[in-house]
């Protein structure tokens, strides 16, 4: 099958640097004279139809902003078996030959069934969380871990001034890569992730011997989804008597202008994307595995595991 259109669409999370993507798909597309198709709010537009052709024009000047030109959205409808058909409907009647689908996990798992419907598809890892195991890598992780990184820098400097304890959540959904990497950049006093497990007991004993030594300011990094900051913040005042606050730095880490390093990578995924579509290879993830481009078959990808490195999170722990 020679295929001459192609489309493309970010889905669930949104991440800094999907617009790289985006303009490195249509540049490369155009190069090989296929015709793009932006596909709107992730699988959503495929259902209802939302869809506009891509021209470079419409990709100029997108590189360095957040979020997505395409918007992004979590589609429940397209879990449904309706939701799949019109889906694949919408293609036929486009005449869209190829999809690339920007996103985590979950819109891997429904480019599959498109795939199995037969719609070529390739998926393009970009979430902030990281947490994609057949990649080093995804979209958007860097961008956010310097916004957080900025922001516990700031809560650093009224911590330090207040005698405080500053206890931040961030995100990562369930994985702690976002936690333990500001941990470390922030020479936090102490990191929780769902992955190494957190003992209350232990965090006061060992912010009652750092008070003993003469350290009285804290900063301690949460993962989201397995405490109460607000709640710990009180036990802290009450188990070890420091002052404290919680933050939660929430949906600001997933906005911003990308860096560097997702711009670039967004850019070298979105011409491997083409390429695979070129050369007839479908039904595909692309990772970054020590600096190289791989392509894995969607459900190779979805079962392959990664591990937050337990020799980082023990050095990050016993900075005090
Ligand atoms: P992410 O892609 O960041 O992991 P989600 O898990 O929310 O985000 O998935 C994004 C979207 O992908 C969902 O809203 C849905 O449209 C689609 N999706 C997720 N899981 C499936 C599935 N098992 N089958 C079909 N589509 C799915
Ligand atoms: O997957 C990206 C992410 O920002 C997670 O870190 C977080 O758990 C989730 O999305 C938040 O989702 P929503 O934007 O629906 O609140």
């Amino acid at each position: 099958m020679k295929i001459k259109k192609i489309g493309i669409l970010t889905s669930g999370g949104d991440a800094p640097g999907m617009n790289a993507v985006i303009h490195s798909v249509v540049k490369s597309a155009i190069k090989n004279k296929l015709e793009v198709f932006g596909i709107y709010r992730g699988y959503n537009g495929l259902i209802h139809g939302d869809i506009k052709p891509l021209i470079l024009k419409d990709v100029e000047n997108i590189t360095q902003r957040g979020g997505t030109i395409l918007y992004s959205a979590r589609c429940l409808g397209f879990k449904t078996k309706e939701g799949l058909n019109s889906a694949k409907k919408t293609c036929v009647e486009k005449g869209i030959d190829a999809l690339i689908v920007v996103g985590g996990d979950g819109s891997f798992r429904g480019a599959y069934t498109l795939y199995k419907e037969g719609i070529p598809c390739v998926g393009l890892p970009g979430t902030i969380d990281n947490d994609i195991s057949c990649t080093d890598y995804t979209i958007g992780f860097d961008t956010a871990v310097n916004t957080a990184i900025s922001m516990v820098d700031k809560l650093n400097d009224t911590v330090t001034s207040h005698d405080r304890c500053s206890v931040v959540e961030v995100m990562g959904r369930n994985s702690g890569y976002i936690a333990l990497n500001v941990g470390i950049s922030c020479a936090a006093n102490y990191i929780v992730t769902r992955e190494f497990g957190f003992d209350e007991k232990d965090l006061f004993k060992k912010m009652k011997e750092a008070k003993e030594k003469g350290v009285n300011h804290f900063i301690i990094i949460v993962a989201e989804g397995i405490l109460d900051v607000t709640k710990l913040a009180e036990k802290i005042e009450k188990e070890v008597g420091v002052e404290s606050r919680a933050t939660v730095l929430g949906h600001v880490q997933r906005g911003g202008s990308p860096t560097m390093k997702d711009r670039v990578i967004g850019a070298r995924f979105g011409v491997k994307a083409v390429e695979l579509l070129l050369s007839g290879e479908y039904g595909k993830i692309v990772g970054i595995k020590d600096d190289e481009l791989i392509a894995y078959d969607i459900p190779n990808g979805l079962e392959m595991k990664k591990s937050l490195s337990k020799k980082l999170y023990e050095m990050a722990q016993g900075l005090y």
